[in-house]
């Protein structure tokens, strides 16, 4: 029985950019967002072109799948070497892009538009940009937005998760009875030598300090190489023009495991600081993010977090650290999932708050405040009178 043939009404092709698999139709459109990274991965690999068919299956309405060859030698035209959306040189044309990049930003991030522009324009100017914060604010989340806004080959290293900063970021030494000892490059080194990549070394601050050293001549203006020396006469390889590095760095006293970074590490970058979030704004991203949640809940949730964060700052702090905006959004993930406030708070915020020392404990603090907003719907109330009768003990 003949099947009924359908053509698809879009074909792409998958061209590699730095590690990121670019899909461009034969009317040069990036259609990278309409397909799944593990489909454009696999038809980059195995080398066919993808179709777009109607597919009632899907909620899109249609589905991308491998195109058969006949249909490719017709419909594929050769698509042109696209370089990804060039930095432009004019200067208005730079001053339009810095300017007119707030509509890049994820709806999902939540980050001022003077801060969002400072950091592409960062970017653009091919500055090293050192995004800066506590825990839990949004670094890697607002790097990897940039990165990916900018449409450049990008590169990702979390050197807070690295043992042996050696071997990721130069390389390793290996024997082969056929070849005898051999050196493979690492990742890092295909990545600076990479024109106009952008490289990500998340949890900086975090790295081994080898690896901050490792880092000094390749962040450094004037120099811009890696002295490979593992091998023999101390080669080194100059950093591709056009690379663009993104650190992120916690800094923030509540993190000892933070070690203190070199402040000669430190000159070589621009700073960007990450904002915690307002009580507003936490409430107006969770509400984004939980749109099934009721909303009273949410909106607790912020002030329960902004209690903590103003608590934290205060000089008589009896917390070290604030509920952080990664928190807030995994309490509202159980909330979302039947969990109560009480429940929520009690696997996911207080295991994170010391309990030495009993009712005088971070933990009992958090609790607290937490509680308040647990009882019944009154529980807001009675916390404001609270609070104002300690604002007007202050007072008098
Ligand atoms: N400013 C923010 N806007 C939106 N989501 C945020 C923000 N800050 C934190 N989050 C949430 O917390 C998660 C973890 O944030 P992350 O970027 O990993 O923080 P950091 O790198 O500063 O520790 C994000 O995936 C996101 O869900
Ligand atoms: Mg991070």
């Amino acid at each position: 029985m003949a099947k009924q043939k359908l053509t698809p009404d879009v074909i792409v092709r998958i061209e590699k950019s730095g590690n990121r698999y670019n899909a461009w139709d034969t009317d040069g459109v990036k259609r990278t967002s309409e397909i799944t990274s593990g489909c454009r991965k696999n038809a980059y690999n195995g080398g066919y072109l993808l179709g777009r068919f109607p597919s009632t299956a899907s909620k899109s309405g249609f589905s991308w799948r491998k195109v058969s060859d006949t249909i490719m030698s017709e419909t594929s035209s050769p698509v042109e070497e696209t370089p990804s959306i060039d930095v432009p040189s004019e200067h208005t044309e730079v001053l339009n892009f810095i300017h007119g990049s707030y509509s890049l930003k994820p709806k999902g991030l939540m980050m001022s538009e003077l801060k969002w522009k400072y950091l592409i324009r960062s970017a653009v100017r091919g500055k090293n940009i050192m995004m800066t914060g506590p825990a839990g604010c949004g670094k890697t989340m607002a790097a990897k937005s940039v990165v990916n806004s900018l449409d450049r080959p990008d590169f990702y290293f979390n050197l807070g998760a690295t043992q042996d900063p050696r071997s990721t970021l130069i390389g390793n030494t290996h024997f082969d009875t056929n070849k005898g000892t051999y050196f493979s490059k690492s990742l890092f080194v295909e990545a600076i030598q990479t024109p106009n990549a952008v490289i990500l070394l998340d949890e900086l601050s975090r790295a081994h300090p080898d690896a901050w050293n490792i880092l000094m001549t390749v962040l450094d203006y004037g120099q811009r190489y890696l002295r490979l020396d593992e091998q023999s006469g101390s080669d080194t390889i100059k950093v591709a023009d056009g690379v663009t590095f993104v650190a992120t760095a916690n800094i923030g006293n509540e993190y000892t495991s933070t070690r203190v970074m070199d402040k000669a590490l430190m000159d070589r970058f621009t700073i960007v600081e990450m904002d915690v979030l307002s009580e507003v704004d936490e409430a107006s991203l969770l509400t984004y993010m939980f749109p099934n949640v009721d909303t009273t809940l949410l909106t607790n949730v912020a002030k329960i977090a902004n209690l903590t964060r103003v608590e934290s700052k205060s000089e008589t702090a009896r917390i070290t650290s604030g509920i952080s905006t990664k928190n807030t959004v995994e309490l509202c993930g159980l909330l979302y999932d039947g969990f109560s406030l009480e429940e929520a708070a009690e696997v996911s915020i207080y295991p994170q708050y010391d309990d030495t020392g009993g009712v005088d404990s971070e933990r009992t603090f958090v609790k607290q405040i937490v509680q308040k907003f647990c009882d019944d719907g009154s529980s807001d109330d009675l916390f404001n009178e609270e609070e104002m009768a300690t604002a007007e003990e202050t007072v008098s």
